[in-house]
């Protein structure tokens, strides 16, 4: 049911834990299963230097936030805000669909911290003005 690479980030989770002084932080939670993802981003100059998380919730959004962090590390900005809860499904060989909504989650919380981030450096990050942080966005998503 789950990839092997779903387990190993599961088992072995990257990044766990938390950033003294991080740039931005983000919190996000779903009402549909009660699971809470945090995400701490250390941005130096534009680009995320590390990054860190603490995950309440079942393995896949474990694996999700793990490879989330894993592939937001020494990004851009902008080319964290491309990251989308398929891509990082995809990085993981896939998700059962039933479990695609766990990796909205990373997802969130990736733009939840650069929204932390953009809120205290009184900057704007192109496409979080109007991305959808609600949990309506969970319940929309498509299972495939
Ligand atoms: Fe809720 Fe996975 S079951 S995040």
């Amino acid at each position: 049911m789950y990839s092997e690479k779903v387990m190993d980030h599961f088992m072995n989770p990257r990044n766990v834990g938390e950033i003294a002084d991080a740039s931005g932080v983000g919190e996000v939670g779903t009402a549909q299963c009660g699971d809470i993802m945090k995400i701490y981003l250390d941005i130096e100059d534009g680009i995320i230097k590390d990054a860190k998380f603490k995950t309440f919730g079942c393995g896949s959004a474990i694996a999700s936030s793990s490879m989330a962090t894993e592939m937001i590390k020494g990004k851009t900005i902008q080319e964290a805000m491309e990251i989308t809860n398929k891509a990082v499904a995809e990085a993981l060989d896939g998700l059962p669909p039933i479990k695609m909504h766990c990796s909205v989650l990373a997802e969130q919380a990736v733009r939840s911290a650069l929204l932390d981030y953009a809120q205290k450096n009184n900057i704007e990050i192109e496409g979080l003005e109007d991305y959808d942080f609600s949990d309506e966005h969970l319940h929309d998503m498509p299972e495939e």
